[in-house]
C-alpha cells in the first residue's frame, strides 16, 4: 500500500491463484501424519435440507472498530470438539480460511491457537467450492484424488497459501437448532506480507463473498440458511453479523440492485452520482463495491481528488489546520484535541451516494462515515486513493462508511440494502 502506517489490514478484494503438483507434493508429508488415530466425526443434528425450505439463521455478536483497531471480527468454533477462532469478517472475498498448524510459516498466533488439521478431511479438487474458487478461470483437476489448493492475494500485498479443507463448523441457529455441518474453508500455512496490515490478533478470515464457496453460500446450499448476508458494525465498537433471511427487516430498508458481471466478484452496485452537501458535484456514473473487509473506503484517483477538494474548499476559514499525523495521510488539528467526530461534524459537510438507476437511492455518507479522530485528538480523513493503493479504478465502500447501518447483502434477491441503525441493539426482524 502506498502508506505503510495504516493500522489494521486495509482492503480484502481478493484474486484467488491455484497452485497444484508442488503444493500437493509438500502437502502430503505435512498432513499425513496429522490425519493418524482421527476419531469417527458424528454430532450432526442439522438435517442437510431443511424440511419447509426456509432455514434458519444464525447471529453472531461481533467486536472490533474502524480506529484504532481496523477491523471487525466474530469468533466461531471449528472441529470436533469445536475450538475457537476469531475471523475477520469480509464480505469483499470468498474463501474463509484459518491460520493452520501445518506445520505453518507467517503465522501470527502462538500454536496452540492454530488450526490443526486433524479431523479434517481434504476437499477434492473436483468438488464445486474447489471450482468457484477458481472461477471464472477453467477449473482443470489432473489427477483423480487431488486436492484443492489456494492462494489469496489481497489487495493489500498480503497473500495466504493453503488447502482447502472441510470440517465439523458448528453454529447456533437462532430457531434453537445447532447446525454441525462440515463446511470447507482453507488451511492456511503459508501467509506473507502480513505485517502492519493484518491484525494480529484473528485467526483468519471469515469470507462472506458472493461466490459458492463463501460460508453463506455453503449454508444456504444445504438449506440451512437463506443466502443472505447482514452487518450492523457500531461506530462504538461492536455490532452483529448474521447469515439468514430472519433478521431483514420488512420495511424501512433502502434498496440498491447487485450488480452482476463475470469479471466482478464483488458485491457491487452502481452507477452511483456523488454528492455533497446535498448538491451534485459533476462526479457519476461510477460503481461502488461494499466492502466489510477494508477499513476505509477508497475512490479512484478523479473522484478521490474531487472528494478532497470539497472537503478542504469546505475548511478554508475554519479553524482547523493541516497536520501530519500517523494515522492516516490526510489529518487536520484544532486548537484543542478533539475526543470523537462529534466534536467536528460542524466543520464538516456530508457526502452522498446517489444511485442513479431505477429509483433515486441514496447512502448518507455523514462526517462520522468518513472521519476518524486519532489518540493525538487530530481529526483524518478515513477516505483514500484507491488507486494510489493498488486498486485501479475499483472504489471500495469499506467499514468507515458502513458503520451504524444495517447492511443487507441479498443473494437471493440480488440487492444491497442498507438502513440507519443502532447496532450496540439486536435488531428483531421477525
Ligand atoms: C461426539 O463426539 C464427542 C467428542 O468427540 C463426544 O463427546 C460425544 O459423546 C459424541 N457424540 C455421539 C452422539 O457420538
Ligand atoms: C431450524 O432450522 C434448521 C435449518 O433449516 C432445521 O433443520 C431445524 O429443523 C430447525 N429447528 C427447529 C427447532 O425448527
Amino acid at each position: 500500500m502506498a502508506d505503510q502506517k495504516m493500522k489494521g489490514r486495509t482492503v480484502s478484494l481478493m484474486t484467488m491463484v491455484f497452485i497444484f503438483q508442488v503444493l500437493f507434493a509438500l502437502l502430503h508429508g505435512c498432513f499425513a501424519a496429522s490425519r493418524k488415530g482421527q476419531p469417527p466425526r458424528n454430532g450432526t443434528t442439522v438435517h442437510p435440507t431443511a424440511v419447509n425450505g426456509f432455514g434458519s439463521s444464525v447471529f453472531l455478536s461481533v467486536s472490533g472498530n474502524v480506529y484504532p483497531l481496523g477491523y471487525y471480527s466474530v469468533t466461531v468454533g471449528i472441529g470436533n470438539p469445536p475450538k475457537a477462532f476469531q475471523l475477520d469478517i469480509d464480505t469483499g472475498s470468498d474463501l474463509t480460511w484459518v491460520q493452520c498448524d501445518a506445520p505453518c510459516t507467517g503465522c501470527s498466533l502462538p500454536r496452540d491457537r492454530l488450526y490443526k488439521p486433524v479431523n479434517s478431511k481434504f476437499l477434492p479438487c473436483k468438488d464445486p467450492v474447489c471450482a468457484a474458487l477458481h472461477s471464472p478461470k477453467p477449473h482443470q483437476c489432473k489427477k483423480l484424488n487431488e486436492k484443492c489448493g489456494f492462494q489469496v492475494d489481497y489487495a493489500d500485498h498480503g497473500s495466504v497459501l493453503g488447502v482447502i479443507v472441510s470440517d465439523n463448523f458448528p453454529l447456533s441457529l437462532v430457531n434453537g437448532s445447532l447446525s454441525s455441518s462440515f463446511l470447507a474453508f482453507g488451511c492456511g500455512y503459508r501467509l506473507q506480507n502480513r505485517g502492519p496490515h493484518t491484525p494480529p490478533t484473528t485467526a483468519g478470515v471469515l469470507g462472506l463473498g458472493k461466490s459458492k464457496a463463501s460460508i453463506s453460500s455453503q449454508l444456504s446450499g444445504m438449506g440451512i440458511t437463506k443466502n443472505v448476508v447482514g452487518h450492523c458494525l457500531s461506530g462504538q465498537g461492536g455490532g452483529f453479523l448474521f447469515l439468514g433471511a430472519d433478521f431483514v427487516p420488512k420495511s424501512g430498508m433502502t434498496w440498491s440492485p447487485m450488480l452482476q458481471n463475470s469479471f466482478d466478484k464483488h458485491y457491487s452496485s452502481g452507477p452511483a452520482e456523488l454528492l455533497f452537501g446535498g448538491k451534485p458535484t459533476g462526479v457519476k456514473g461510477f460503481n461502488v463495491i461494499f466492502d466489510s473487509g477494508s477499513t476505509y473506503t477508497y475512490l479512484s484517483s478523479k473522484i478521490y481528488q474531487t472528494v478532497l477538494n470539497l472537503v478542504k474548499k469546505d475548511l478554508s476559514g475554519k479553524q482547523l489546520q493541516d497536520v501530519k499525523d500517523n494515522a492516516l495521510p490526510i489529518c487536520w488539528k484544532g486548537a484543542r484535541p478533539f475526543k470523537s467526530v462529534q466534536d467536528v461534524r460542524n466543520y464538516f459537510n456530508s457526502f452522498a451516494l446517489s444511485f442513479t438507476g431505477a429509483r433515486n437511492i441514496q447512502l448518507h455518507l455523514p462526517p462520522e462515515a468518513y472521519l476518524i479522530v486519532t489518540e493525538k485528538g487530530n481529526v483524518c480523513l478515513g477516505i483514500l486513493s484507491g488507486t494510489e493503493a493498488g486498486l485501479g479504478t475499483s472504489n471500495v465502500i469499506g467499514d468507515i462508511s458502513l458503520q451504524n447501518q444495517l447492511v443487507i447483502y441479498d443473494n437471493d434477491n440480488q440487492r444491497i440494502g442498507w438502513a440507519s441503525a443502532d447496532c450496540t441493539r439486536k435488531l428483531r426482524g421477525l
